[in-house]
């Protein structure tokens, strides 16, 4: 019998609490830009102040995971000039914020990275800043980028493919253990600011059960209040994991 994807209360629940993993694809940036008169670089240039404010205000709600979606394996199809602004950007940031992530606490990671157009330095800063807050206790944030859910779970078939696994033994808890960071607990809440509403192949595996919400504001504008806002959301949804609310008499939630 296949387990529940999330195992908890059989008869769904209201989310009443913070989220524990929220995962933000952090979209409108060339938008932002273009309503300026300005080049797309612009928009990627400040979200910056975006990240660090939504950051911090996910550390003060008390969020324990969050995931920030920067760069997708499709994103290689885009102009090289604003490829190359990209990765000389999330350098930037990395180094530059990097004391005080630490300072903060804050356990930082990097998901993706296979390509091997990454830059050999990029990938050093990210190895370096993932070490530096390696025995944080504080709030795990993953960096996606050059990320593929896709790309993900192929890898994960691969590697139990060569650990010999018996196919009958192959269940979701052991696929997932092949995984990146299997440590990861599923996402609870994803945030899609610019008003698109698609996945865009963004942890595919993880986003199984999330809730979801798309605000219309673009990303540069994104601050502490409009995440708040999106918790609160949450927070009035149910979730019911194929279950019945029992607390609504099976009336759908909000
Ligand atoms: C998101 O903003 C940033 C990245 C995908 C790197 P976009 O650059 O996608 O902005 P829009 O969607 O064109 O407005
Ligand atoms: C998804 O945004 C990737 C990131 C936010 C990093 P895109 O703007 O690249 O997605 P599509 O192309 O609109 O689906
Ligand atoms: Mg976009």
């Amino acid at each position: 019998m296949p387990r529940p994807v999330v195992p908890r209360s059989a008869d769904g629940e209201r989310t009443d609490a913070t989220p524990r993993h929220v995962a933000c694809v952090m979209d409108g940036n060339g938008r932002w830009a273009a309503r300026r008169d300005l080049p797309r670089t612009s928009g990627h240039r400040a979200a910056e102040a975006t990240v660090i404010d939504i950051v911090e205000a996910a550390r003060s709600a008390g969020v324990r995971w969050l995931s920030l979606y920067a760069f997708s394996t499709e994103n290689w199809r885009r102009p090289g000039e604003e490829v190359d602004y990209l990765l000389c950007l999330v350098r930037r940031v990395v180094r530059k914020h990097a004391p005080l992530l630490h300072a903060r606490g804050i356990r930082c990671r990097f998901l993706g990275g296979a390509d091997a157009r990454i830059p050999a330095e990029l990938a050093r800063d990210f190895a370096d800043l993932t070490t530096l807050t390696s025995r944080n206790r504080g709030m795990t944030l993953t960096v996606a980028f050059d990320h593929g859910g896709r790309r993900d779970i192929v890898e994960a078939a691969r590697s139990l493919i060569r650990s010999g696994a018996a196919p009958e033994a192959v269940d979701e808890d052991s696929f997932a253990a092949h995984l990146p960071f299997p440590d990861t607990p599923d996402v609870d809440l994803v945030i899609r600011t610019s008003g698109e509403q698609r996945i865009s192949n963004f942890m595919l595996w993880q986003v199984a059960y999330a809730e979801w919400v798309f605000p219309s504001v673009l990303w540069p504008d994104f601050r502490a209040t409009h995440f708040l806002e999106c918790l609160n959301t949450y927070q009035r949804r149910h979730r019911r994991f194929g279950g019945v609310a029992a607390d609504t008499n099976g009336e759908p939630g909000s």
